[in-house]
């Protein structure tokens, strides 16, 4: 095939089937109200899972935990700021108090900072690094404190960023740093906490479709000319990576980094 060929669009449909058994696992997703955060929410919840969707957009968590609920799943709709450090450990708390001990943890909410470093505003730079690096630590350290306290094993999955290793200088400096420290947190909270059996990943995706990457098209236009496949990835296409690092089989597996990004970028 040269250069100028378009590919397909992907053939993964959203219909959602069962491939691992969560049945009993209590599992906390951040950032479930949009994008990649709703998604992973239907798949442990079509997979087993009874989950605790967090966000700041009530409404949309309210709307996801019907849709859930009406493909025979679990799932309760909890407010969260996770810049809120004090809500942090009460949302650990009440998901234990209504479904039994979190035995799974995706950190997703992320924002980017779509400003060149010289010209953020402290404001944004507090922001950007208590989203997407103090709110990860927390709700790990939350999690596991009481997952250790009761001889549980456990599973986090961070979601970092193909960012995290690459940047090509375009205005997103900040993010990149905060990507590349979800990728440090990845892996020394998980040699800390292998002794306890929590197994902690990250996953490092390309360009999604997203409200997020939306937003970073509109004002950086089509993208995809740049990609071998020329496509952005969808959602479902995390499914499998997302299932593989709760699942029981992937248990020696701990302070990796999956990227998933379609061949997207550089190495
Ligand atoms: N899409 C991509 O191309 C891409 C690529 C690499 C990595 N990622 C990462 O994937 C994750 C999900 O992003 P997305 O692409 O799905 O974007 P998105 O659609 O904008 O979703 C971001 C989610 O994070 C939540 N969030 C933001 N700030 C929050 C806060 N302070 N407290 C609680 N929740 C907060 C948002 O919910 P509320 O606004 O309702 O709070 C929303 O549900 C992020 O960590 C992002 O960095 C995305």
């Amino acid at each position: 095939m040269d250069d100028t060929e378009t590919t397909t669009e992907p053939t993964i449909g959203a219909t959602i089937g069962a491939t691992i058994d969560l049945d009993g696992q209590v599992a906390i997703v951040t950032g479930a109200s949009s994008g990649l955060g709703r998604r992973f929410a239907q798949v442990l919840a079509a997979n087993g899972a009874r989950v605790v969707a967090t966000a700041r957009r009530l409404d949309r968590l309210e709307d996801l935990a019907a849709d859930i609920g009406s493909a025979g799943g679990t799932c309760v709709p909890l407010q969260l700021d996770v810049t809120d450090a004090a809500r942090i450990a009460d949302t650990v708390a009440a998901a234990e108090r209504l479904l039994g001990p979190v035995q799974i943890l995706v950190n997703n909410a992320g924002i980017p900072d779509a400003q060149y470093a010289t010209k953020m505003p402290v404001d944004l730079v507090d922001r950007v690094l208590d989203t997407n690096l103090r709110a990860p630590f927390l709700l790990s350290c939350e999690v596991a404190r009481r997952l250790i306290e009761q001889q549980l094993p456990g599973r986090i999955v961070n979601i970092s960023s193909v960012g995290g290793f690459h940047y090509a200088g375009g205005g997103a400096a900040l993010y990149s740093i905060s990507k590349a420290g979800v990728n440090r947190l990845t892996e020394a909270l998980a040699v800390e906490w292998a002794k306890f059996g929590i197994n902690v990943n990250a996953i490092a995706p390309g360009l999604f479709a997203s409200e997020m990457s939306d937003g970073m098209i509109e004002r950086m236009g089509d993208l995809t000319r740049a990609f071998p496949r020329r496509r952005i990835g969808q959602p479902e296409h995390l499914d499998s990576t997302l299932l593989y690092l709760v699942s029981p089989e992937s248990e020696m597996v701990t302070g990796t980094v999956v990227k998933v990004d379609d061949g997207q970028g550089p190495r």
